[in-house]
């Protein structure tokens, strides 16, 4: 359409100046929908940094301590808490070992930040088993080796109650083994902890951004995690996991890795009766780090760009290596 004048229609008008466009966006990140996931590693004493997450710290628990507190000051809205415990062994003991890393670092948290800061732990058992994947293994009647699906759920059952009993405010379980949401709901009400919530990773993809994080767990992993995370060509799949877990008790879902997935996280967010997160993970975090050192993008534009995308797809809680850099100003102009 155009007159004499020129265009009818200018879209443009509503970007002329900074109020303007401030007024008319859609989308903001706030700091109280961010987590920032961080890690605690046993017989340190200093923080290591994860060398392809640079800024990304093994802490002590004393150091880790400290980082929660500068999430409350930073008014972010959790911690997610992974342990990397000194010995591992075939059935991830240190996972529901009370004294295990990540349940001293969790009451610790607790203690320190419990009122002001939702804390969550990941419920998962890779970080503890020496083979490195989520569940224990088996053989099975052909003789090959297999994750043990529901061997695995009697682990993570066990598990939630120790971090339950740490304190933990909310469990990620992180698994993708069937039924889980079920057994873990199960596990927590009958030992008294129905008060505890469960973030379900509903729709985790494999992927190959994952590899930093293996270096930040120590991982022992040989091999990939295809026969129990999701195959990343797959939609319409996300969307039963989803269903799934929140038939059997899931308080919030969410959908991992983040930005390759907007499509997953849009179709989450239409149909699901629970709040939904996404998980900028790892890789993700490295690609925008390893870029901005070179010079190649600018960073803080790079990560505000990036976690509008997904708040933008639906994803009110986002899971983020950047949180505190976000929260604490660096972000771009709202
Ligand atoms: C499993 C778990 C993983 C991540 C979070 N929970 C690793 C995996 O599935 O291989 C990855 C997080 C990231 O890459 O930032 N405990």
């Amino acid at each position: 359409m155009t007159a004499a004048s020129g265009p009818l229609v200018r879209p443009r008008r509503l970007r002329g100046s900074a109020p303007l466009r401030r007024l008319v966006r859609e989308t903001r990140v706030h700091p109280a929908q961010l987590v920032l996931p961080a890690f605690v590693r046993e017989g340190i004493t200093a923080p290591v940094e994860i060398s392809s997450m640079p800024g990304v710290h093994q802490h002590t628990v004393d150091s880790l301590v400290d980082l929660a507190r500068e999430c409350v000051a930073a008014g972010i809205g959790g911690i997610m808490l992974f342990g990397v415990p000194a010995t591992k062994d075939a059935r991830g003991s240190g996972a529901d070992d009370p004294e295990g890393i990540l349940n001293v670092a969790t009451r610790a948290v607790v203690d320190a930040v419990g009122d002001e800061l939702v804390v969550m732990t990941d419920l998962c058992l890779d970080e503890f088993t020496d083979h490195g994947h989520c569940g224990v293994l088996s053989t099975d009647q052909r003789g090959e080796v297999v994750v043990d699906n529901d061997a695995t759920l009697e682990r993570y059952a066990s598990m939630a109650i120790a971090q339950a009993e740490a304190g933990a405010h909310v469990l990620g379980p992180s698994g993708m083994m069937d039924g889980q949401i079920a057994r873990i709901r199960q596990a927590l009400d009958e030992a008294g902890h129905s008060d505890v919530a469960l973030l379900a990773y509903a729709a985790k993809y494999t992927s190959a951004l994952y590899g930093p994080f293996r270096e930040a767990v120590d991982s022992s992993l040989t091999g990939d995690r295809a026969t129990y995370q999701q195959d990343p060509a797959n939609g319409r799949e996300a969307l039963r996991e989803i269903a799934l877990d929140v038939a059997e008790g899931a308080d919030i879902i969410m959908v991992k890795p983040g930005q390759p997935h907007l499509d997953v996280i849009a179709a989450a967010a239409e149909v699901s009766p629970v709040p939904v997160a996404a998980y900028q993970i790892s890789g993700e975090y490295s690609q925008i780090v390893a870029a901005a050192e070179r010079g190649w993008i600018d960073r803080d534009a790079a990560v505000a760009e990036s976690l509008t995308h997904l708040s933008r797809a639906g994803a009110r809680i986002i899971l983020t290596y950047f949180a505190i850099e976000h929260a604490t100003g660096h972000r771009a102009p709202d």
